[in-house]
């Protein structure tokens, strides 16, 4: 017997009741991915307030990594909610914070010394690498990516490439930041195919330096090392060297944007030394403290001391709670990543044999556990499915699986299930996408 149950309509009376509650509470601009609301979730598994058991293939937007309510993370925040919830770190501060600072600097990738400090979301954790970036370098341009999410507040929002809806009607936008093609090989910005494209993406930096703005200007790069909301888009290997070493010529800092593909996402803990990427500053959010509110900015060690004492931080920034929770997630990590890893291997055998035999699919892709279908309505032109993939949607989770879209056109679903996930669910889940698939 499978893990999903099933009983009610979806959504159910209950979760009827509270959508009708929610339009006249919330404002309708808070987006919703279903109907359903929660009453409780265990590892991969959610259920619903009127009892339907439902695989979760979305972890709240890739934040539960380690899964759903893990013992060990409910133990380290209970324990410190017993102790005291907040002091704030600028008044008196706490050990926590000290520690998970000390286990970031040893984990995230780069071979010099680091520090770290902490925020609560990933917005947040962009708008400080950028202050960083500014400050330490006294230049003001930034350089952002097509296809990229940084977040909702106005600098994050600034540097998102995705008009609707998390820009239109928010201008004006801050300034001075400028947008290069990301190198998205199944919709090359420049009509290429790797490998014959000789890289023309990352080559391309040259070149916007003579048309858009000054390299003596610029104070950083900022990108995701794999498209999170663009729809998981894995650049070629030798994209990053190539970006870097121009980068590093010309005094140019890299901030790899790890929100939603690090803390293990991809089977690796973070995927930048994966793919030859050794930023200077290294950002991390959602999973981090497996659900409960935490970013953190990591970086060498003189850039993060670039900021005059009460120049970076905040009043929440790195809740003695959350870092408990943090530590305890990145301890689940470490002994699950083989685990990721296996998940990775099923999953991608899976969205591979989905290509084969669904045509809809135009493409799957991503690394590990962080995969990725395209939909399209056509191959040869590659138009996008986005109906269908709201078809999907719909279907999937009426059936017991809740999934999560992506993509500037929306054609994308993307799996963010626990790295935890048991065999018997991932294919539960998987068999329900192929049904989907086969509907749509
Ligand atoms: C890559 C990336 N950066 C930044 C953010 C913003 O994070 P938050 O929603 O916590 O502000 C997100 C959120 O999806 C993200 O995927």
């Amino acid at each position: 017997m499978g893990k999903v149950n099933i009983h009610t309509e979806v959504p159910g009376p209950k979760s009827r009741a509270m959508l009708a509650r929610r339009e006249k509470a919330v404002p309708r601009g808070v987006f919703n991915v279903t109907p359903i609301y929660a009453a409780k979730c265990s590892g991969s598994l959610i259920e619903d307030v009127d009892g339907n058991t439902y695989i979760d293939f979305a972890g709240g937007i890739g934040c539960t990594n380690v899964g759903h309510s893990q013992p060990e993370v409910i133990a380290a925040a209970t324990a410190q909610l017993g102790k005291f919830t907040h002091t704030c770190f600028h008044v008196m501060q706490s050990e926590p914070y000290v520690a998970l600072a000390e286990r970031l600097n040893s984990l995230v990738p780069g071979k010099y010394e680091k520090k770290t400090f902490f925020a609560n979301s990933g917005a947040e954790a962009v708008e400080n690498s950028i202050k960083l970036a500014r400050v330490h370098t006294n230049r003001p341009a930034i350089i952002c990516f097509a296809d990229a999410f940084h977040g909702r507040t106005l600098l994050a929002m600034s540097l998102t490439s995705k008009v609707a809806p998390y820009k239109e009607g928010f201008g004006p936008f801050a300034p001075e930041i400028y947008r290069m093609p990301y190198p998205y090989c199944y919709r090359c910005p420049y009509g290429l195919e790797h490998p014959a494209c000789g890289l023309a993406c990352a080559k391309a930096l040259d070149d916007f330096f003579k048309r858009y703005v000054e390299a003596c200007k610029v104070a950083a790069i900022i990108v995701e090392p794999i498209l999170g909301e663009g729809g998981f888009v894995v650049p070629p290997l030798s994209f990053f060297p190539t970006l870097q070493e121009t980068c590093r010529k010309n005094g140019i800092l890299l901030i790899a944007d790890e929100v939603q593909c690090g803390i293990g996402r991809t089977g690796e803990m973070f995927v930048s030394s994966s793919l030859g990427l050794e930023a200077d500053i290294t950002i991390t959010a959602k999973s981090l403290a497996g659900g409960l509110p935490l970013s953190a900015i990591t970086g060498r060690a003189e850039i993060m001391d670039s900021a005059k004492a009460g120049g970076i931080g905040g009043t929440f920034g790195g809740n003695p709670v959350a870092c408990a929770a943090a530590l305890a997630v990145l301890d689940l990590l470490e002994k699950n990543l083989p685990r990721a890893k296996a998940v990775g291997h099923r999953l991608q055998a899976r969205f591979a044999e989905f290509k084969d035999r669904f045509a809809i699919v135009g493409d799957a892709r991503g690394m590990g556990p962080m995969a990725a279908l395209e939909l399209v309505t056509n191959r040869a032109t590659k138009e996008p499915a986005k109906q269908a993939v709201s078809t999907l949607s719909k279907f999937c989770y009426e059936h017991g699986l809740i999934t999560i879209s992506a993509g500037t056109y929306g054609n994308i679903i993307r799996t963010l299930m626990p790295l935890t996930i048991p065999d018997d669910e991932l294919d539960e889940g998987l068999d329900i996408m192929a049904a989907g698939l086969a509907h749509c």
